[in-house]
């Protein structure tokens, strides 16, 4: 089932005080929204799928138009998500940059997302303020919840880019929520967007358990998102979890199944569109049953799909769904 921003509140409350994760999967195309969407289904876990700028750019295909691009992403994940009713899914801009506040406000307006983040973190703390409180005053009259970060995340997601970490500072997380009243915050914590192995990674338990003991401490509700999660060890998610995340950010843990798996396939099927050497190209033909896309794309999907049931399962989400 799709979920609205009021229901996603109901899973986000409920994270908080069962304290399980809730994975967020970034998508693109109808491969790994149907790759997700099956998953939490499979798991009786709710969820929530992601799109960037860059992802409803590529959606939207030559024209780049980021409404066009969302529009057919939410249709899509709304389409495939209400087939099920087991576990339910939201929708949410990642990592909304200021520049792009017009396309926040239409999808919010539109309703095609549950959720928002407004990713104004590189802008002075005033600055962010002012900018998240902007969002959060148009998407709470939607019934769309919103997501806001302080601190810089180091590395590489879609377009954005980062060299630079700055750890999330507790007071200055605690007055940036009370002032904006964000359902969802984004603290910089030792996590890396994109490619990380987690032996790297020195994510700072006591961080993330100041910062949730003060909204705690202090009546708010916010639930912690923890970004660049996709090269964490299963402990650290679970120690993240214990500690109070309750949102949990993959991309490029989806993009390195998907590609493993259809190159596995390829490798062992390369016949079904070259010539193996020393065959004769007049007796050689190509085997449309093993080049058919829907053949090798399913292994990518197949792939996703176990990926994000294992990680349901190991942030103690299966079984949690508010639908149950
Ligand atoms: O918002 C998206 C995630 O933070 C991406 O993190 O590169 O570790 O998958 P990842």
């Amino acid at each position: 089932m799709f979920f609205t921003g009021d229901q996603m509140k109901k899973v986000i409350l409920k994270a908080k005080k069962e304290k399980f994760g809730i994975i967020a999967s970034n998508v693109v195309f109808d491969t790994s929204v149907r790759a997700m969407v099956q998953g939490y289904n499979a798991m009786s876990a709710d969820g929530l799928l992601q799109i960037s700028s860059g992802a409803c750019k590529y959606a939207a295909g030559g024209t780049k138009d980021l409404l066009v691009g969302a529009k057919f992403i939410s249709d899509m994940v709304k389409n495939i998500a209400n087939q099920y009713a087991k576990s339910g899914v939201g929708l949410n801009i990642d990592h909304g940059a200021p520049k792009d506040m017009d396309f926040i406000i239409h999808c919010i307006e539109n309703g095609l997302v549950s959720t928002v983040m407004i990713d104004a973190s590189h802008e002075s703390f005033e600055d962010n303020v002012r900018l998240t409180k902007e969002v959060v005053a148009v998407a709470h009259k939607h019934g769309v919840l919103v997501e806001g970060e302080i601190g810089y995340i180091k590395g590489n997601e879609d377009e954005l880019v980062s060299d630079s970490q700055l750890y999330t500072d507790p007071q200055e997380a605690l007055e940036y929520v009370k002032k904006t009243n964000v359902d969802l915050f984004a603290a910089s914590v030792g996590t890396n967007h994109g490619v990380t192995k987690g032996a790297d990674v020195v994510l700072r338990l006591e961080l993330i358990k100041e910062i949730d003991d003060l909204l705690n401490a202090n009546g708010l509700d916010a639930g912690l998102v923890l970004h660049g999660a996709s090269g964490l060890t299963v402990k650290q998610q679970q120690d993240a979890v214990a500690n109070g995340v309750v949102k949990i950010n993959k991309d490029t843990r989806y993009q390195m199944e998907i590609a493993s798996a259809v190159q596995a396939y390829w490798e062992a099927e390369k016949d079904a569109i070259v010539c193996p050497s020393g065959t004769d190209e007049n007796a050689y033909s190509p085997d449309k049953g093993r080049f058919d896309p829907r053949k090798w794309l399913i292994k990518g999907e197949d792939a996703m799909q176990s990926a994000v049931e294992s990680l349901v399962e190991i942030v103690g989400a299966k079984d949690t769904s508010i639908l149950l």
